[in-house]
């Protein structure tokens, strides 16, 4: 079997990591992966090659940034090239980003089969690119791998239903996989000064906070008033709107740590010490739970809801710092732990019926 796996940005290096492995055991299967160069800096793509021994792309398009019609345009026209002459079985498509979506649109509109990791989420918000990524990626897939029962429920809605199969997550097999790594490699937590528990750990990056200034500046005021450090590994696109809507006192005599984005084992080490993780990351929001660290979403809904009905998440959005400051205050570990996520089998699971199916 013939494998083609498209990906691109920073989630879905970690996503692919434990299938790319799973794959490369059994010399039936060729995996060929393109990456699109949707994420280029080092340490927002090379370096999760290294740390997470995935393979060197077969492929790598180089598209760069750019508005959403001129980079998923871009892949689509060269992903299309590659598929024609690569003829794969399947082509393989994580999550939600722009590269998924031009993985998939390519490869279904030539015959060839998609699979989709992660398929089934759901914020019902279509202003959100990702809403409109997953929604099209997921009508335009032949199996589909949901991560949760709300995933496959919100399927069926649509009228999905066949080869959908619910796999658990696969950001959990990486975390089984890795913590003890993570932890016994990093030296994050004394080389920036941190006592565990009592540090907040912050990621923004969505484009609904970074691109508007008021919610920008809300997040920035709420991080600037807590009691504690806060270590904000900064995303290219927060940094790059920081500077531009000229918000840089924020970080004045406040308790805020901005660090570079930092690497797989680096945060995952951060994460499972933080006191609390405040982010408008999905992977993060996970993470959090699946390391049962409480956590505060910088968002107005998520699609992981599971992880706000067992009250380990809080939604709080980003349009009111008083309010936000509250949540924080008033949050704790709730005494509760259901497993949502499946028990870190989702990589098995994806693999065996992959192999099942007479592409
Ligand atoms: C993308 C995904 C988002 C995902 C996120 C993970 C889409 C529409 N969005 O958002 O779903 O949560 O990745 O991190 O696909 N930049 C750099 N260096 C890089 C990459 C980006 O400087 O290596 C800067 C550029 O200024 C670029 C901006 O970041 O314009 C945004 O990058 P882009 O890939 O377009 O979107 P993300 O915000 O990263
Ligand atoms: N991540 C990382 N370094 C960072 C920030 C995030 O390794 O500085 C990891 C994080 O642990 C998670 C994934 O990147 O596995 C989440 O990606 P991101 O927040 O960029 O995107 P999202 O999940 O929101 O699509």
């Amino acid at each position: 079997m013939k494998i083609l796996t498209v990906i691109g940005a920073r989630p879905q290096f970690i996503k692919a990591c434990m299938l790319s492995k799973l794959f490369k055991k059994n010399s039936k299967i060729t995996e060929v992966i393109v990456h699109t160069g949707q994420h280029y800096d080092k340490n927002m793509s090379d370096i999760f090659f290294q740390q997470l021994q995935i393979p060197k792309p077969t492929y790598n398009l180089a598209v760069g940034s750019n508005s959403h019609g001129k980079q998923t345009g871009k892949m689509l026209g060269s992903i299309e090239e590659i598929l024609l002459n690569e003829q794969p079985d399947i082509t393989l498509v994580y999550g939600d980003t722009n590269s998924t979506l031009a993985g998939s649109l390519a490869a279904s509109k030539i015959h060839i089969p998609v699979a989709h990791v992660e398929a089934g989420l759901r914020s019902f918000n279509k202003k959100m690119p990702e809403e409109i990524n997953r929604l099209l990626t997921d009508h335009l897939s032949t199996v589909l791998f949901c991560p949760t029962t709300s995933s496959v429920v919100n399927l069926k809605n649509e009228g999905i239903e066949n080869n959908v199969y619910l796999t658990g997550d696969i950001m959990y097999d990486a975390i089984i996989y890795y913590k003890n790594i993570a932890l016994s490699q990093s030296n994050i937590i004394s080389q920036l000064n941190l006592i565990p528990q009592d540090y907040y750990l912050a990621t923004i990056h969505r484009a609904e906070n970074t691109d508007n200034p008021n919610r920008l500046k809300t997040l920035l005021t709420v991080l600037s008033s807590l009691e504690r450090k806060v270590i904000l590994p900064l995303h290219p696109r927060t940094k790059s709107k920081i500077k531009d809507f000229n918000l840089n006192r924020f970080f004045l005599n406040s308790n805020i740590k901005i660090v570079e984005p930092l690497d797989y084992f680096d945060m995952l080490t951060l994460e499972s010490q933080a006191k609390m993780v405040l982010t408008d990351s999905g992977g993060v929001q996970k993470e959090a739970y699946m390391l049962q660290v409480p956590c505060i979403t910088l968002r107005d809904e998520t699609e992981w809801v599971e992880t706000v009905t067992a009250k380990w998440n809080t939604l709080v959005g980003a349009s009111d710092s008083e309010s936000i400051l509250e949540a924080i205050s008033k949050t704790k570990k709730p005494d509760e732990y259901p497993t949502p996520f499946g028990d870190g089998s989702a990589s098995k699971i994806i693999y065996d019926t992959l192999n099942k199916y007479n592409f």
